[in-house]
């Protein structure tokens, strides 16, 4: 990490007045974690990948459970460099994320205490801290991400023709907005066994949007009862369940929220998402297209952390992603942290044969990658769609301590049809709601606006994106076929216009 932060409470400094009043800061807690939609894997629309087996759910399945228990450390360092290791328990530290300021502030505590009875330390030691002295002194977390809290209201409202239960399920933590990260995202109920995987790496909110037409609405209640009751702890505390249907596909009736929180569900019955006939779902009877985009923007918007990472359910994130990623925000870790400009930062994404668990980190990811057990996303399906600039070099990388980014890429050159997934924050353009996920290219006007708009986008070394275990292949889909090519009407004559309006245009853009 690095050696000598200061300690800018004014109170210690009074205290330490003696001693060079340096102290310390412990930094940094990472969590250790363990250890998909459909959606995602999208060619840009005129590629001729398409796949149908996402749309069927079911098909590619293999469960993908985490290993191994997660423990917490704190890594305090010291001006002297030396670095103590504390164990705290995770669900102290990383669970509890309203009270792990606190615990910071003990750690802290604990630290300068440990300073100024320390009375051995060597006059390079105080060279050290001197020079650290002089230094601009270290933000807090909360000074470096300025934000506003905002509390999980349930609501109930409208968007274009949809119903929207905003909150209608909230998670029980309460983080401050600079205090965590929150992973958004979007599915029917068939796709909630993606939780606990999910979860298990993730350990921070999850702001999830289900799409639940009509009949699809009871067993989307019953899912969400069955994932907080018997998917394990981590459901209730950090996942928030929105739920929205279309006004012409109303469900019969709407329990309300408190009551489907408190009620428990039956864990030796099967999981409502098991074995669901995708063919007998109402979505699928009444051939409903899925509203991708709206799910997106309800979770995205609702999320009450600062920066959100808005993803697609089967891909799982690198373990300590929130942690690492939030420290790489606080203390400016890269020079691009400083540009000027609008910024995201983008996760290289990979996927895995069924056998195989997706890697926890760098390291064993480039490992798999050698054996051939992990490629690149959709490396048989459309290599390119979803190339991120650098990707050889970033795989030839060795992974480093700390996060930081690696390469600032533009979405331009043999980019500009790139739909990057990406921590960002609710100032980023949203997602166009007239696009289905089945017509594709759902992000490319997204993309577009970030072009357009001069977006760096700052790829990260050491985290990335893992599609659920199953290698995807292509498979022809002739309804799909004819919806795409209505899709890339409605964005060469009407949307790309309309964004060529509001944003304006700019050399090297393209939807
Ligand atoms: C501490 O810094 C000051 C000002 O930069 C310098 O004059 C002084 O010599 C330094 N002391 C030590 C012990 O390095
Ligand atoms: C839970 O489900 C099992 C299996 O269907 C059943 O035998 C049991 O009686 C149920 N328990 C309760 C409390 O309903
Ligand atoms: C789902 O189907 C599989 C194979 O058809 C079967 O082995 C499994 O027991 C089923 N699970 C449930 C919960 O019905
Ligand atoms: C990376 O993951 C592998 C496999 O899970 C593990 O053996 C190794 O210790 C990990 N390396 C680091 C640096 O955490």
């Amino acid at each position: 990490m690095f050696s000598g932060a200061i300690c800018r409470r004014a109170n210690w400094l009074l205290r330490l007045s003696i001693v060079l009043n340096v102290c310390v800061v412990l930094l940094f807690v990472g969590t250790h974690f363990r250890s998909s939609g459909p959606w995602v894997e999208e060619p840009p629309a005129g590629w001729a990948g398409s796949t149908q087996d996402a749309l069927l759910g079911t098909a590619m399945r293999p469960g993908a459970t985490g290993t191994s228990g997660s423990s917490v450390t704190a890594e305090t360092s010291k001006t002297d460099g030396a670095r103590t290791k504390t164990s705290l328990s995770s669900l102290a530290t990383s669970s509890s994320l309203a009270s792990s300021s606190s615990s910071l502030a003990a750690q802290v505590e604990a630290n300068r205490t440990k300073l100024a009875s320390a009375e051995t330390a060597s006059e390079v030691d105080r060279a050290k801290a001197n020079q650290t002295a002089n230094q601009k002194p270290e933000l807090t977390l909360q000074e470096a991400i300025e934000c506003n809290d905002k509390p999980l209201n349930r609501k109930t409202s409208q968007r274009g023709d949809y119903w929207v239960l905003y909150n209608y399920v909230p998670m029980s933590e309460k983080p401050h907005c600079w205090e965590s990260v929150t992973y958004t995202t979007h599915a029917d109920y068939t796709f909630l066994d993606n939780l606990e995987p999910l979860l298990d790496r993730w350990r921070a909110p999850i702001s999830i949007a289900l799409h639940a037409p009509g009949g699809d609405f009871p067993p989307t209640i019953e899912a969400i009862k069955y994932a907080r009751t018997c998917a394990g702890p981590l459901v209730s505390r950090y996942v928030t369940f929105h739920v929205y249907f279309s006004s012409k596909h109303m469900p019969k009736y709407i329990p309300s929220g408190d009551r489907v929180s408190n009620d428990r569900a039956n864990c030796s019955k099967p999981a409502p998402w098991a074995n669901v006939s995708v063919a007998s779902m109402y979505k699928t009877e009444r051939k409903l297209l899925y509203p991708v985009n709206v799910g997106r923007n309800v979770a995205r918007e609702s999320a009450s952390t600062r920066y959100v990472l808005a993803s697609d359910i089967e891909l799982y994130p690198s373990p300590e992603l929130p942690a690492n990623f939030l420290e790489m925000v606080r203390r400016k870790a890269h020079p691009a942290l400083s540009r000027p400009n609008p910024k995201v930062f983008v996760l290289s994404i990979f996927e895995v044969d069924e056998k195989s668990q997706p890697p926890r980190n760098k390291t064993a990811l480039m490992q798999m990658l050698k054996t051939g057990s992990l490629i690149p996303f959709h490396k048989k399906l459309c290599s390119g769609c979803h190339n991120v600039p650098r990707a050889k070099e970033w795989q030839e990388a060795k992974e480093t301590r700390s996060l930081s980014v690696f390469h600032i890429g533009k979405r331009t050159g043999s980019f500009v049809h790139w739909e990057p997934i990406y921590i960002g924050t609710n100032d980023d353009p949203l997602y166009d709601e007239r696009l289905s996920w089945e017509g594709k290219s759902d992000k490319m006007t997204q993309g577009y606006a970030l072009c357009v708009l001069n977006y760096d986008f700052l790829i990260l070394d050491n985290a990335f994106l893992v599609h659920r275990p199953g290698i995807k292949v292509y498979k022809k889909d002739a309804y799909r076929d004819t919806l795409t090519a209505k899709t890339n009407v409605l964005i060469k004559k009407i949307i790309t216009p309309e964004l060529k309006v509001l944003y304006g245009t700019k050399k090297g853009c393209a939807v």
